[in-house]
């Protein structure tokens, strides 16, 4: 799964549902409409779907969403995933849900958890994600720690919203002793409208931090798409750069869509259904997807984020 560019596929990100339970400003309007559960791909399907993509080359699957754990086959799905021969398999979270499910997933392959968390103040939590669940979501990270989870936190960074909020995140990060990474707003979905009013680079993120911190930058992977720093503090940090330097020269990934279609990159509606195909028709599907995988960042994605996956 190499395309023309040298670009190997070895990252699979799978949407299982577009639903959630936040309503973060950036990401989902007030009332959005939802797709039908019965538009679900099964843990049957998504089973069917990555084993044999597994089998052409995907070596790291993350759970997405939406909020993946609203899924009530959720378990299913990840004892189903357990059994695929795969490096990591690693969960998005926003963590509302996730206290309950930590002794199960222990047991599981699914050791790595992405959490996002945009704000340490209760006000804040609430204005950004509209919902008052700060305790539960800092109470989960910590409990998921002490079980010995992989964790790193995705805090969204937006002008005038939480950006005075990024050195207490540096002192946490150390504190808590938990890597946290700054991405910076995309705009996407819901985020068009305020983009120009919402974004802060990278850039001047680090502007804002350099005053009271110094930075060393630690080695990347080719495809990792964090820029990460260890802090004076003793911090680990990370930045996402999806606007200002989008990292498509180094993309590892593909995406499956909650209804179990591929696509090649989160910016393009276009996919192929992969539930009903047969694994000899797989490698010609992929042929297909990874030669419309674009090099350089798309500009217009009208499509939500909650419906394609974090
Ligand atoms: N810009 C950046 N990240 C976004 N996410 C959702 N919408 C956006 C956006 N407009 C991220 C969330 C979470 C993941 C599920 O997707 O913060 O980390
Ligand atoms: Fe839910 Fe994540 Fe979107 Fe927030 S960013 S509304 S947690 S899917």
């Amino acid at each position: 799964m190499v395309d023309k560019h040298g670009r190997r596929m070895r990252k699979l990100r799978i949407s299982l549902l577009d639903a959630c339970n936040l309503r973060c400003l950036y990401c989902m309007p007030e009332s959005p409409v939802f797709m039908p559960q019965k538009d679900w791909a099964s843990a049957k399907d998504l089973l069917h779907i990555t084993r044999n993509l597994v089998a052409l080359g995907i070596e790291e699957i993350r759970l997405t969403g939406g909020e993946p754990l609203m899924r009530r086959d959720f378990v299913e799905i990840v004892d189903a995933l357990s059994t695929l021969p795969v490096k990591t398999l690693g969960l998005t979270t926003n963590a509302l849900l996730l206290a309950p499910y930590l002794s199960m997933l222990q047991h599981t392959q699914l050791q790595q958890l992405n959490i996002s968390l945009d704000s340490l103040d209760a006000k804040n939590f609430k204005r950004i994600t509209r919902r008052d669940a700060l305790g539960t979501v800092t109470d989960a990270i910590h409990t998921a720690k002490a079980l010995g989870f992989t964790i790193k936190i995705n805090t969204v960074v937006m002008k005038g919203v939480n950006d005075h909020e990024l050195p207490a995140f540096v002192a946490w990060s150390a504190v808590h002793d938990i890597p946290v990474r700054f991405l910076e707003v995309m705009n996407i979905g819901v985020m068009k409208s305020q983009f120009r009013e919402r974004f802060l680079s990278a850039f001047d993120m680090k502007a804002m931090l350099k005053a009271d911190y110094r930075f060393s930058k630690l080695n990347d992977v080719v495809d990792s798409t964090s820029r990460n720093f260890r802090v004076s503090n003793g911090a680990k940090i990370g930045f996402i750069t999806s606007e200002s330097s989008p990292f498509c020269t180094g993309c590892s990934r593909l995406r499956l869509t909650p209804k179990g279609q591929i696509r090649p990159c989160l910016f393009m509606q276009e996919g192929i259904d992969l539930k009903s195909l047969a694994p000899e028709d797989y490698p010609k599907a992929l042929a297909t997807i990874i030669a419309m995988k674009p090099v350089g960042r798309i500009p217009h994605q009208p499509q939500p984020m909650y419906q394609i996956g974090g």
